[in-house]
């Protein structure tokens, strides 16, 4: 039997983060074999707000270099670049006849969005979701990893595929969030009640999967704890020191129990050098991966025209169907 099929998109925008390698990347490792991954750059719907151009390529380049370094496999799962298969806004446009405005403006990040860039309350933005509906059922997936802000997109591309199932006949898997094992949550550094984000404009809250040892370092021993002295694990008291702990026993392969027992009344400043370096320990085979693909761009050009070969080939067969079914005429 076929596998069943898991997609999942990243915006190019910001910095992949240990919460992101920590809560999905190193998650969607391990589903590498037992499902059909499809991981996209989603570099269409980062355009709804302005980039700068040279910048903006720059960093879709790294995040795919990223994704590889991190252990993603272009020979077991599809790596590629969202805008390199045309069938995406193909795709969405059909969708787009059948998704209402109100529907859109609805969505809670459109509203979000439209209050932050007021100035450019552009199509895009009030479309993405139907972009991301596009992603997904291009591609016949039944599995959605997706986090508690993208509930609400996973929920309307479902009414979508529905509906277009239930007046023509059924067309696309219906798909479903992915809730497997779940890796942890990490919080900010500077805001322990604040998810730690790939965007927080404060430099000192998120750690990126390839920053610096010495950054790192400085980011941990600063990190926000409170005024007792006791590393103990207690989310709602110590939302600080019980963040660092996760770090700590994600990336260095302690337990809670054992970090209290090593580190619980040396202090908060050893106990961070010891997160700060299990960081920099785990990630380093990661960086050294990076710079190598980096310095490396042909190869990397290559994968990627590779993956989305591989992804057309896909998007085609469902594109067929679809267009048979609104009543297109043949090529
Ligand atoms: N909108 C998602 C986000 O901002 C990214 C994304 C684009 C995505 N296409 C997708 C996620 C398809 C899951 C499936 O996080």
């Amino acid at each position: 039997m076929d596998k069943k099929i898991i997609y999942s998109g990243i915006q190019p925008t910001g910095i992949i983060t240990i919460g992101n390698y920590i809560g999905a990347i190193s998650n969607w490792l391990k589903l590498q074999d037992d499902y059909d991954c499809i991981f996209g750059i989603a570099d269409l719907h980062a355009l709804t707000v302005r980039q700068v151009p040279a910048e903006y390529r720059k960093r879709a380049l790294s995040f795919f270099a990223q994704y590889i370094a991190c252990g993603l496999d272009h020979e077991k799962s599809i790596l590629y670049f969202q805008s390199h298969v045309a069938e995406h806004t193909e795709l969405q446009w059909i969708l787009n006849c059948f998704t209402y405005i109100g529907e859109m403006q609805r969505m809670t990040q459109f509203k979000d969005k439209a209050a932050k860039h007021a100035d450019n309350i552009n199509m895009g933005l009030l479309d993405y979701p139907v972009l991301m509906a596009a992603d997904i059922l291009l591609y016949q997936t039944s599995l959605v990893p997706v986090g508690i802000d993208q509930k609400q997109h996973l929920e309307i591309t479902r009414d979508i595929a529905v509906r277009f199932n239930n007046l023509y006949s059924p067309t696309f898997t219906v798909p479903e969030a992915y809730i497997g094992e779940r890796g942890a949550k990490v919080f900010s550094l500077q805001q322990p009640g604040q998810k730690m984000s790939k965007s927080d404009p404060d430099p000192n809250a998120s750690v990126s999967i390839i920053e610096e040892p010495d950054s790192i370092m400085k980011k941990f021993a600063r990190a926000v704890t409170d005024s007792e002295t006791v590393v103990r694990y207690d989310p709602e008291n110590k939302p600080g020191i019980s963040n660092l702990m996760v770090i700590l026993s994600e990336m260095g392969g302690m337990s809670f129990d054992e970090i209290e027992r090593v580190y619980g009344d040396k202090g908060y400043a050893s106990f961070k050098k010891a997160c700060g370096e299990a960081v920099v320990e785990r990630l380093k085979p990661i960086k050294e991966e990076y710079d190598r693909l980096m310095g490396d761009k042909e190869y990397l050009l290559n994968v990627a025209k590779e993956g989305a070969e591989k992804a057309r080939r896909i998007a085609r067969r469902t594109m067929q169907k679809v267009k048979r079914k609104v009543g297109l005429v043949e090529q």
